[in-house]
């Protein structure tokens, strides 16, 4: 990276007394200085010559001081301009900070207030450049990680996992019982293990922008039966019931629906594992106004105490810690947040410890150019309902 001291300056002012000044006191501390009389010059030497900063009059003939800093910021964005103003025109100078000015300098201004507001550009054009090739650096290695985890951890835990279950296959029934219940231990924890590794590379690739595919407009309503569809069974087995009653004419979103079902499986299987028999889970949805139609997904359950409510989207947090009773890697409300930002919808809670949880789903609604007439997706009032008496 260029060092402060050889780094190149622009002046940009129709005053030919300013643009001297201005190109003396920098020079005497070191930096190279180019100067321009107008806005055409000004663009063209950035463009040929990418100086460190730009110190713009606001007011010149021709282009002025504003459109030459939208240009700037615009199309040269590792150039830092800053607006040269005079008293009367601070206004003006809160607007230029606003259309991508680093700062502004009152007019008049002494030599030392200029090499202080060069180093002080510098400075943030630094930490600018050095955030940009850390985030780079970043995202390269999150890239890396995915092909890490996948295949040195995935690949041989399907491997052993297959080979656990040759190994059965082979023996048949000459195992004594403690040996086999042994191996059947180690498979589960291993496909435990293979979840889990699922279930990050997914969140992983939701991150990436390859997990959710193209959206589409979409009935919320079908979004939902085919998820109670899918629990139904297991409510069943464990004597809850499931129900949802959604609003007629519930507005239509747009989104993908298989990744969406997915939201809902995670939020329902939660409900299902926290919920005693003879509980309730209910589904309702509001297309309420703002442009926005919310389902909620409330249980009868345990609850989550109110200190933990923050936490629990965060990846791997399980609000009972080493005492829940059930099974889970604590990334399935981190992979529905996750969805749900990729809809630019949002995902919230409202729980009482020991009077279950409400699990909030806000969705946009489009507007209605958005949405073809053929596409228009709404229903009548649907009531389903699994489980004990489903
Ligand atoms: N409906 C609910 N009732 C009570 N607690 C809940 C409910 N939903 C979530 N929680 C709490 O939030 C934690 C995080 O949920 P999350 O779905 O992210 O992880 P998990 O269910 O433990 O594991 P995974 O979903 O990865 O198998 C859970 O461990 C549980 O403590
Ligand atoms: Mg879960």
């Amino acid at each position: 990276m260029m060092e402060p001291q050889d780094a190149l300056i622009l002046i940009i002012d129709d005053e030919a007394p300013v643009r001297d000044g201005c190109k003396q006191a920098l020079e005497k501390a070191g930096y190279r200085v180019l100067t321009a009389e107008g806005g055409v010059e000004g663009i063209r030497i950035a463009r040929e010559e990418k100086p460190a900063i730009a110190f713009i009059d606001l007011k010149m003939p021709g282009i002025s001081g504003m459109e030459i800093i939208e240009i700037l910021s615009k199309d040269f964005p590792d150039i830092v301009p800053i607006m040269i103003t005079g008293y009367a025109t601070i206004v003006s100078a809160v607007e230029a900070i606003q259309k991508g000015a680093y700062d502004y300098i009152p007019k008049p201004f002494s030599a030392d207030q200029l090499r202080v507001m060069t180093r002080r550009a510098l400075d943030y054009r630094r930490l600018k450049l050095e955030t940009r090739i850390l985030r780079a650096e970043k995202e390269r290695m999150e890239k890396n990680f995915i092909t890490f985890v996948s295949h040195e951890m995935r690949s041989p835990l399907v491997v052993i996992r297959q080979y656990m279950e040759a190994l059965k296959a082979v023996a048949g029934d000459g195992f004594n019982q403690n040996a086999a219940e042994i191996i059947e231990r180690c498979r589960v924890r291993i496909q435990n293990l293979e979840t889990m590794v699922e279930r990050w590379l997914d969140i992983s690739r939701i991150g990436e922008g390859t997990f959710v595919r193209p959206k589409v407009p979409l009935a919320l309503s079908q979004v939902i039966e085919r998820s109670v569809e899918e629990m139904a069974y297991i409510c069943r087995e464990k004597g809850i019931i499931l129900d949802a009653d959604l609003e007629q004419d519930l507005p239509g979103i747009i989104g993908d629906e298989e990744s969406l079902v997915r939201v809902f499986v995670n939020i329902i299987g939660n409900a299902t594992k926290y919920t005693s028999k003879n509980g309730r889970i209910r589904i309702t949805a509001r297309g309420g106004g703002e442009g926005r139609v919310t389902v909620f997904i409330s249980d009868t359950g345990l609850g989550i105490p109110a200190e933990k409510l923050p936490f629990i989207f965060e990846p791997f947090y399980r609000a009972r810690g080493k005492e829940e009773r059930e099974r889970g890697s604590g990334l399935g409300l981190t992979f529905c947040k996750k969805i749900m930002d990729a809809h630019d919808g949002a995902i919230e809670v409202t729980s009482k410890e020991g009077q279950g949880a409400t699990f909030f789903l806000k969705f946009p609604v489009p507007l209605k150019s958005e949405v073809r007439n053929t596409d228009r997706v709404c229903g009548d009032r649907r009531h389903l309902r699994a489980g004990l008496r489903g």
